[in-house]
């Protein structure tokens, strides 16, 4: 009887074995630079995580990150490499800049380590596809870090074109964007080119990308007219304490494109770190029977600073009604919850490569049609 009654409850059963302390999953942190911080302070707080050992490429910086969390036994590395060579690890979490996502990514996926990569997924496109091969050879999850996924707001804008109550979609616009907001002050290594990569679509562009995509369910990108523009990052006189930051500055600081993609739907992108402008606007998703309006806002956080609206025609009446908004608590710390419990269940990723590989798709062609000046097409080979 205890059998069955057990059968009738397997999911709740399945949700607690996933919490099961006695099996505790063994973290490596790649990166300790700024953003490790968050993936630390989620995993200390997750009795079933053993944070075993840290990697940065920075000598001490691993150690000194590790003393100021007070983890005396954590093992501190000065590279990716050389942590994965001499540790037993489940997982790592990959909190390096961006142009070391890649490698540090293939690599953990090579010693058979389930991955938790920060976003952007990968600066090219090329890469991206190299490590999903990685990925695929390795049978092991890959997840990438858009918080903003587990956010009940965003989930309720898929939630409201999957309702059909918009019709058939065959429009989006992305606004946001930001007037003065290069992030440097915690140093350069967003806005160099050999650290950074890409710039204003890496760091925000990626999210407002991945906030409109996923709602449609990620239809392939076919074409774009992409535009970047650096005049803000370039411009000593815009840092105020460190001129010598616009020697440094090697990427985007505006970017702009317009993307055909699959079944019909045209994608409005822009976005910015420095404009002229307080921002890009709202950003709108067009249906043949209704329109939602989403206001401007810094998507990492899943924050809605004002009500979604829905747009429709009612009875012959233009019509306008505003969505209920959540707020958005702990974010960091669910994202990196559904990573574990992924890893502990055999579950599935929480935000696939495969997704996010139309994400980056998008961010490669706009540089390379801005380089050339013209539209061009996106190919995304098979893997
Ligand atoms: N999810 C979010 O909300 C969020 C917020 C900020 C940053 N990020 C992302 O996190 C990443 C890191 O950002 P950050 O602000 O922490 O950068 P950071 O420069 O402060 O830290 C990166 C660290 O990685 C180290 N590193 C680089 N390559 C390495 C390697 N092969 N092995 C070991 N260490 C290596 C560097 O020495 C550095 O200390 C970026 O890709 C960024 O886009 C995400």
């Amino acid at each position: 009887m205890a059998d069955n009654l057990l059968d009738r409850f397997a999911d709740i059963y399945e949700e607690e074995t996933a919490v099961d302390t006695g099996k505790k999953v063994r973290v490596g942190i790649i990166g300790t630079g700024w953003i490790a911080e968050g993936h630390i302070e989620a995993y200390k707080r997750m009795e079933d995580v053993e944070i075993v050992a840290a990697a940065d490429l920075v000598p001490g910086k691993a150690e000194a990150f590790c003393k100021r969390y007070d983890l005396p036994d954590v093992r501190c590395y000065e590279s990716d490499k050389a942590m994965l060579d001499a540790e037993q690890l489940d997982a790592v979490s990959i909190c390096t800049y961006n142009c070391q996502h890649a490698p540090c990514t293939i690599n953990a996926l090579e010693h058979g380590v389930h991955v938790m990569l920060e976003k952007p997924f990968t600066v090219t496109l090329d890469e991206a596809v190299e490590v999903i091969k990685a990925e695929k050879k390795s049978g092991k999850i890959l997840t990438i870090g858009f918080q903003p996924r587990m956010s009940e707001n965003y989930q309720m804008i898929k939630k409201i074109v999957e309702s059909g109550e918009l019709g058939r979609i065959y429009y989006m616009q992305a606004g946001g964007g930001r007037r003065r907001g290069i992030p440097t002050p915690y140093g350069t290594t967003f806005i160099e080119k050999e650290t950074g990569g890409v710039g204003a679509m890496g760091d925000i562009g990626t999210y407002s990308l991945d906030m409109l995509l996923n709602a449609v369910g990620y239809p392939k990108p076919l074409t774009v007219t992409g535009y970047t523009s650096n005049f803000f990052g370039t411009d000593p006189e815009y840092y105020t304490n460190h001129p010598e930051y616009a020697e440094k500055f090697g990427v985007e600081d505006f970017a702009a494109g317009f993307i055909r993609l699959e079944g019909g739907i045209v994608l409005d992108f822009r976005i910015s770190w420095a404009m002229h402008m307080d921002s890009c606007g709202d950003s709108l998703i067009l249906g043949t029977k209704g329109g939602l309006r989403i206001p401007s806002m810094e998507c990492y956080n899943g924050d809605l600073p004002a009500h979604m609206k829905i747009y429709k025609t009612v009875a012959g009446k233009e019509v306008c009604f505003e969505v209920p908004k959540d707020k958005a608590p702990d974010l960091f710390y669910k994202k990196l919850r559904s990573f574990i419990d992924a890893v502990k269940t055999g579950g599935e990723a929480t935000v696939p490569s495969g997704q996010i590989l139309y994400n980056q798709a998008i961010i490669d062609g706009i540089v390379r049609s801005n380089a050339l000046g013209h539209e061009i097409n996106i190919e995304i080979p098979e893997i």
